[in-house]
This record gives C-alpha cells, sequence and structure tokens, in this order.
C-alpha cells in the first residue's frame, strides 16, 4: 500500500510526521529517504513529537546514531556516513533490530542489504516550500498503520493538496 502528500512548508512536514508518529509502535522500522535538503530530519522530528520525545530531534550525521526517550525508545539514525556492514554493527544495529523501539533510518540506500523486509519507506522530492512525500509499506501491521493515516490526515495533505 502507499499513500502520497504533498505539504507546503517544514511545519506540515513534522505535521504529517506527528499524525504517523502516534501511530507507531515497538518494532517499527521507517526509512527516509531524499537528497540533502529534501526534509528527512524535519520528518522525524514530527515523527519525533508523535511519539512523546520531548527534547528537540536534530540531524544525527556525526553522531550516526541517536537515541531519544518517547512513550518508547527512538533511535535515529543517519547512515549517509556509514561505509562498511561492520560500521553498522558497531552501532548497535542487533539490538535495534530486536524491536524494543521504533528506528527511523535517513539514507537508508546505504544499508538496504541490512533492512528487514517489513517496514515503511518515505521518500521525499521538491523544492522551495513544497515536498512531494510518497510513503510505501510493506507488510501487513505497516499497511495497517498507513491506512489508519490516511482515514486521519487532514484531506489538504492528501494528493496533492
Ligand atoms: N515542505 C517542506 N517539508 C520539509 N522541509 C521543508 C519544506 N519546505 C521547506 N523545507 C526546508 O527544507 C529543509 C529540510 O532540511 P532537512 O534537514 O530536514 O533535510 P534532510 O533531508 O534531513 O537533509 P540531509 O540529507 O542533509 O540530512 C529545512 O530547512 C526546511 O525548513
Ligand atoms: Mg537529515
Amino acid at each position: 500500500m502507499a499513500l502520497r502528500v504533498v505539504t507546503q512548508g517544514a511545519e506540515e512536514t513534522r505535521s504529517l510526521g506527528e499524525a504517523l508518529g502516534g501511530l507507531l509502535g515497538a518494532g517499527d522500522v521507517v526509512t527516509l529517504s531524499g537528497e540533502m535538503g529534501s526534509g528527512k530530519t524535519t520528518l522525524a522530528q514530527g515523527l519525533g513529537r508523535g511519539l512523546d520525545v520531548s527534547e528537540p530531534v536534530c540531524s544525527p550525521t556525526f553522531a550516526l546514531v541517536q537515541e531519544y526517550a518517547g512513550r518508547l525508545p527512538v533511535w535515529h539514525l543517519d547512515t549517509y556516513r556509514v561505509a562498511s556492514p561492520d560500521e553498522l554493527l558497531d552501532l548497535g544495529w542487533a539490538e535495534l533490530m530486536q524491536g524494543e523501539g521504533v528506528v527511523l533510518i535517513e539514507w537508508p540506500e546505504r544499508i538496504a542489504a541490512a533492512l528487514p523486509p517489513a517496514r515503511l519507506d518515505i521518500s521525499l522530492a521538491g523544492d522551495r516550500e513544497e515536498r512531494v512525500i510518497e510513503l510505501r509499506a510493506e507488510g501487513v501491521r505497516m499497511e495497517d498503520r498507513l491506512a489508519a493515516l490516511a482515514r486521519r490526515l487532514p484531506e489538504s495533505l492528501k494528493n496533492g493538496g
């Protein structure tokens, strides 16, 4: 199942993330793809809100992985600089994949072979204030979550505003 959303401005993208974050649960993996500046971290900020993370979510580029305490653990990864599978293991990947929290991954292309099949893949593209955001769910559980998101979203965000 797939859903296409168009946002006007960073705050709308955060609102989308907040609505989605409210639906996520332990073991969910969400990938965020798109060019630099496309809004991956901005969407992750909204996801943090929806997961009741009180501290601001920021770019984990230098830390590679940042853990936040929300209503469940939230791990935010930016794998842009991950060069080898060994580095992924050093990040604590095995622990992240045990399913106790939510895992958000920017630049998932870097670690494609390590990703679990059940996940939500989100891609962002656009310029100025507009972003076209495509959400694609794999696996029954994530399809259910995406269907619930589609029901909750304001009409203005669906199918191109
Ligand atoms: N509709 C929109 N959605 C998201 N961001 C937007 C939108 N319109 C403008 N922006 C701006 O685009 C920028 C997105 O930056 P962000 O750090 O989220 O990108 P990123 O994809 O994480 O980049 P990087 O690959 O460097 O990590 C921000 O400055 C944000 O304010
Ligand atoms: Mg980023």
